[in-house]
């Protein structure tokens, strides 16, 4: 299979472009490297099979171009991150929506199997835990800047079930929770190559609010590996929604005492108001937990890395070199 992958310079991307190659399939990656480097791809592009196009995906030519030839889609080309989104609502906007729809509607017209990558902020205020993927939706105001991501990626999915019905677009929407591995940033708030660069600097962790929030992390192997498999199995499971996600849920505060004894460092935690990071109206998310039985009954999904196994392996990126900014 020749495979599109957009965001492909990314964390999920480039993983997903070594798994893809590592399978025999052919990959061509297109990012405009706003948040990704052609470092993340340093493996991929030294292997025959993949090609790199440097490009925007609002741009319907390049996108056009990139998906000349290509069996099938994977777009994960995102502003993605909670200090991006809050500072420019509008570049989100008009990167996730409008981005997406330039690529859905190429792949409409030539037919090509997409896979989108959704997230779980689409469940916005939701109090259902785990999170079921039929659940209703209900999100936050449009005066609070961080909804803004959520909207974007409920609009694409609402315009790829469309197209679906009404244009034929063979898709699948894949609703990601919080992804981890080597290769994330931490440029944008998340929360572990965050919390991870400060104990190996051996400053004190920044935990925001008491740190009783909780996330489910699930580890990029895993999450590539289904995607994998989605891939795999597309005629069957086209036009459905998908979670995917670890549901082993992680306070915080645990997180952050587990990074220092994983680390070895001396850092103290330090409690941080939410209100000293972000813009007034911030709303925080207490719990995000995926019910993943649908993914796991119908495409094997079983995640299996262990959080500790990639907070050693995002340590392990950081000793080798890899850096924060
Ligand atoms: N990482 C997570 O925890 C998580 C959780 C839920 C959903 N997701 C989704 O998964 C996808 C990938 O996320 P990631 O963590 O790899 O993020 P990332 O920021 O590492 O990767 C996104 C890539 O998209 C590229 N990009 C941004 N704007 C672009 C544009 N206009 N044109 C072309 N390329 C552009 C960036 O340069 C970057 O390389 C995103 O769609 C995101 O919404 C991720």
């Amino acid at each position: 299979m020749r495979v599109l992958v957009t965001g492909a310079a990314g964390f999920i991307g480039s993983h997903l472009a070594d798994h893809l190659l590592d399978r025999g399939h052919a990959v061509v990656g297109l990012d405009d490297l706003s948040a990704g480097s052609l470092g993340n791809l340093a493996l991929a592009r030294a292997r025959r099979g993949f090609s790199f196009v440097e490009g925007d995906v609002r741009n319907r030519i390049a996108v056009d171009e990139a998906m000349r030839g290509c069996d099938a889609v994977v777009h994960l080309a995102a502003r993605i991150g909670l200090r991006m989104i809050v500072e420019s609502p509008l570049g989100t906007l008009e990167v996730n929506a409008r981005g997406t729809e330039v690529v859905l509607q190429s792949a409409t017209r030539t037919g090509t199997p997409t896979i989108i990558a959704s997230t779980s902020e689409v469940y916005g205020h939701s109090r259902n835990f785990p999170s079921r993927e039929e659940d209703p939706i209900s999100i936050g105001s449009p005066t609070i800047g961080r909804w803004s991501y959520a909207c974007a990626k409920i609009y694409d999915e609402f315009y790829a079930l469309a197209l679906h019905r009404e244009r034929e677009l063979p898709v699948v929407i894949s609703r990601l929770f919080n992804t981890v591995g080597a290769r994330q940033t931490g440029r944008y708030g998340m929360v572990i190559p965050r919390l991870i660069a400060q104990a190996l600097a051996h400053e004190p962790l920044t935990v925001y609010g008491d740190g009783t929030q909780t996330r489910c992390f699930c580890a990029v192997e895993d999450v590539v590996n289904v995607l994998l498999e989605q891939l795999e199995r597309f005629g069957s499971i086209t036009g459905e929604v998908f979670n995917i996600g670890n549901p082993v849920e992680t306070p915080i505060i645990d997180l952050a005492k587990r990074i220092i004894a994983r680390t070895g460092s001396s850092s103290t935690i330090e409690f941080v108001p939410f209100s000293d990071v972000y813009p007034a109206g911030f709303e925080e998310i207490m719990r995000r937990v995926p019910d993943i039985s649908k993914a796991q009954r119908r495409l094997q999904f079983d995640p299996r890395v262990s959080l500790d196994a990639t907070l050693d392996a995002v340590i392990a990126s950081f000793n080798a070199g890899a850096v924060l900014v």
